[in-house]
């Protein structure tokens, strides 16, 4: 049942878009309150009237609708409710979406909104499969939006097999589902990303070549699945997700303090690519380099080891560890010890040799490490790696 909740309701340009009355009276039935958007496009197939007297509501149309500006922003409406639902998503929308246009107001809602998306996609059969649309499901279901569909079938176009858009029962029970707390909801997940900066002097400094994306889309993956997520990273090139608490930190010494005060937490994800090795005595002022003065050398400490650490805690020991292991050669056989040296639950591996283009690329390929032995994942995309994981754990936690 769905009474108390609100979704908002945003209609595509598609022949599906007949579809979406009966899913309003459904949703209606349920309790809900169905706030309309329709695109230009889908005001061709189904009319304002019939929507607005289905929802009982006033159908929002127009970015630049003064008197809805007034009434309601964009950004409000785009926050007010609990859910946004795309039902038909076309390709096109789907497009905007993942590339992150806002030129209509279905679009721009999209891209202010802060709640979760459900999107039914809808479209012929070689619009799905096209390389382009497969790669924007790939970017959209690592940005956590929830899919519903499509199923194979006839369709209105005389082509048969995906693309068809869902029915409106599974729609609704997907509704049900995405508005049902999540697997994660009300476990704390401490997940560290990204790359450590350690100082030689106040403007030079040791790193290394970590982005922080496999991190980030962990990070958002656990979020996605209703977890509280405190994201501690360092330096990383790619911008942490939204909706999970943002610590950044530049050093090992700085990420173990914050994951010290960010404890207790239901699991702990140590996904960075922490520096093992400090300068153990940076310079407080630039180092000069004079005529006279001799190549310098740096005396170098040993880091904390956060995983070990948090694997290693004697009392409010996370229940599930997880660490990462960025290997460039044998690499179950070196994973498999380094999680037995670590005291971890479960290593993620992978082979970050130059040659696979994995540290700071789209995709990975890993190997997971637990008690019951090694699992070798496919090469996919490194969202999906994240929500792979994310699954995972939410077993391993239920
Ligand atoms: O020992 P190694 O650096 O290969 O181990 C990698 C794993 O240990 C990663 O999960 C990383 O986040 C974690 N680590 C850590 N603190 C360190 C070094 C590594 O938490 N000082």
């Amino acid at each position: 049942m769905l009474s108390g909740k609100h979704v908002l309701l945003i209609i595509g340009g598609g022949i599906a878009a007949f579809k979406s009355l009966d899913l309003i009276r459904r949703l209606r039935e349920q309790g809900a309150k169905v706030t309309p958007v329709m695109t230009g496009a889908a005001q061709e197939f189904v009319t304002p009237l019939s929507v607005s007297a289905l929802s009982g509501e006033k159908v929002f149309r127009d970015l630049f609708d003064l008197t809805d500006e007034a009434e309601m922003g964009h950004i409000e409406l785009s926050r007010a409710a609990d859910l946004i639902v795309v039902a038909p998503a076309t390709a096109d929308l789907m497009a905007k979406m993942a590339t992150g246009l806002a030129n209509d107001l279905g679009s721009t809602l999209l891209l202010a909104t802060d709640k979760r998306v459900l999107i039914a996609p809808a479209m012929n059969v070689r619009m799905w499969e096209h390389a382009a649309t497969q790669r924007n499901i790939a970017t959209l279901s690592g940005d956590g939006i929830l899919f519903v569909g499509p199923g194979n079938g006839e369709m209105a176009c005389g082509e048969y097999g995906p693309g068809r858009m869902a029915e409106v029962p599974e729609i609704v029970a997907a509704i049900n589902a995405a508005l049902a707390d999540g697997p994660m909801a009300g476990r704390h997940v401490i997940v560290t990303s990204g790359p450590t900066h350690e100082p030689i002097d106040p403007v030079r400094y040791i790193a290394n070549r970590s982005s922080g994306a496999q991190g980030a889309a962990i990070a958002r993956a656990l979020s996605a699945l209703g977890a509280d997520v405190s994201f501690i990273t360092g330096p990383a090139s790619v911008p942490p997700p939204a909706g999970v608490r943002v610590i950044r930190v530049e050093t090992a010494q700085e990420m173990q303090a914050a994951v010290e005060a960010a404890l207790p937490a239901d699991a702990f994800v140590g996904a960075a690519a922490v520096a093992d090795w400090r300068i153990e005595t940076p310079h407080t002022s630039k180092m000069k380099k004079t005529a006279k003065s001799a190549v310098p050398s740096l005396s170098f400490a040993e880091n904390p080891d956060i995983l070990a650490q948090v694997a290693g805690m004697a009392k409010g020991r996370p229940r599930l560890v997880v660490g990462f292991a960025a290997e460039t050669d044998d690499v179950v056989a070196h994973a498999t010890a380094k999680r037995s040296r670590k005291g971890c639950d479960w290593i993620v591996a992978n082979d970050v040799s130059p040659s696979t283009g994995i540290m700071g690329g789209a995709e990975n390929e890993v190997v997971l490490i637990t008690q019951e032995g090694a699992e070798s994942w496919p090469k996919m995309a490194k969202a999906e790696v994240a929500s792979r994981l994310a699954t995972r754990i939410a077993e391993a936690l239920a």
